[in-house]
């Protein structure tokens, strides 16, 4: 009979530990590679539909022009007219959202790295967000604003991040419902919160809220707008913020609580 010491048994083991860990690592490898094919295949999925849809509609667009343009105008056409072009623009939007999208996910040049000054930056957001806050009867409160703090990028991305964000902390807030945005430096560090007390986001569901066409509702329920209680359109904007903000060097995080609220934390290089 064979006796096997204990130091065996355990040497055993962790030789078993370790082959089984290397299985499991060489099977992540796999489904990993297999993530990034179908994300690549849905990308270019997406462009191949964008740029058979845009031929269309431009086309369609400049055939209303010259309808309308032709002598006498039809008075009649007018409505049918503005309703059309209403309808060209929204697919207008949804097309450049979704290329934009792909474009964020599958570019990887670096960004243009002018200075941005982030107190001017949200100044002008202050006013754009003006419209749809004070149609919800919604208070917006600005912090830190008086001080310069610079970061490097482009400001028309950072624009939109930001956009999308404070958009989002409207949304998902009932009307009259207050929000922060606190602009502060944290050592190298240009730090943007915006905090608002809405519905907030479950715990389980904080790691899916950024990737793509993700929103938290049945879509049988899915009703879209600009402003609007729980609206949303395309489930793209924290998406491509996110990969705005990454590509500027810096980090997007949240907290939030159901029925609390949320306060989506921005972090930035600043420039010296
Ligand atoms: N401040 C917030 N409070 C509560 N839920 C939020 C907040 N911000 C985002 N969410 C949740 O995350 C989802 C994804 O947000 P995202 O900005 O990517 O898309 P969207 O606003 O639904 O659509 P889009 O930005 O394309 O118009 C939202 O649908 C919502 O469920
Ligand atoms: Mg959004």
């Amino acid at each position: 009979m064979i006796e096997t010491s204990g130091d065996e048994i355990g040497k055993t083991q962790l030789v078993q530990y370790a082959q089984d860990l290397h299985r499991t690592y060489e099977q992540l490898l796999a489904k990993n590679k297999e993530l990034e094919i179908l994300e690549k295949k849905k990308n270019d999925f997406l462009e191949m539909i964008l740029h058979e849809l845009r031929t269309p509609i431009t086309k369609v667009m400049m055939a209303a022009e010259i309808i309308m343009s032709s002598r006498p105008i039809d008075k009649k056409a007018r409505l049918p007219y503005e309703s059309l072009k209403k309808g060209i623009k929204k697919l207008e939007y949804v097309i450049s959202e979704i290329a934009l999208a792909a474009q964020q996910s599958h570019d990887k040049a670096p960004v243009r790295r002018g200075e941005v000054l982030l107190s001017a930056l949200i100044k002008r957001l202050k006013v754009d967000v003006e419209q749809f806050i004070t149609t919800r009867k919604q208070k917006i409160t600005f912090s830190g604003l008086s001080r310069d703090i610079a970061v490097k990028g482009n400001p028309m991305r950072l624009y939109d991040a930001f956009f999308n964000i404070v958009q989002n902390a409207s949304r998902f807030s009932k009307d009259g419902a207050e929000i922060k945005i606190r602009v502060k430096r944290e050592g190298d560090f240009a730090v943007v919160e915006v905090i608002d007390r809405g519905i907030g986001i479950e715990k389980s569901k904080i790691g899916l809220i950024f990737g793509s066409f993700y929103e938290d509702v049945d879509i049988s329920e899915h009703h879209s707008g600009d402003f609007e209680f729980k609206s949303s359109k395309l489930g793209l904007g924290l998406y491509i913020s996110k990969k705005i903000i990454e590509k500027h060097g810096g980090s997007i995080s949240v907290e939030s609580k159901v029925g609390k609220g949320s306060t989506f934390t921005i972090k930035l290089p600043a420039a010296l």
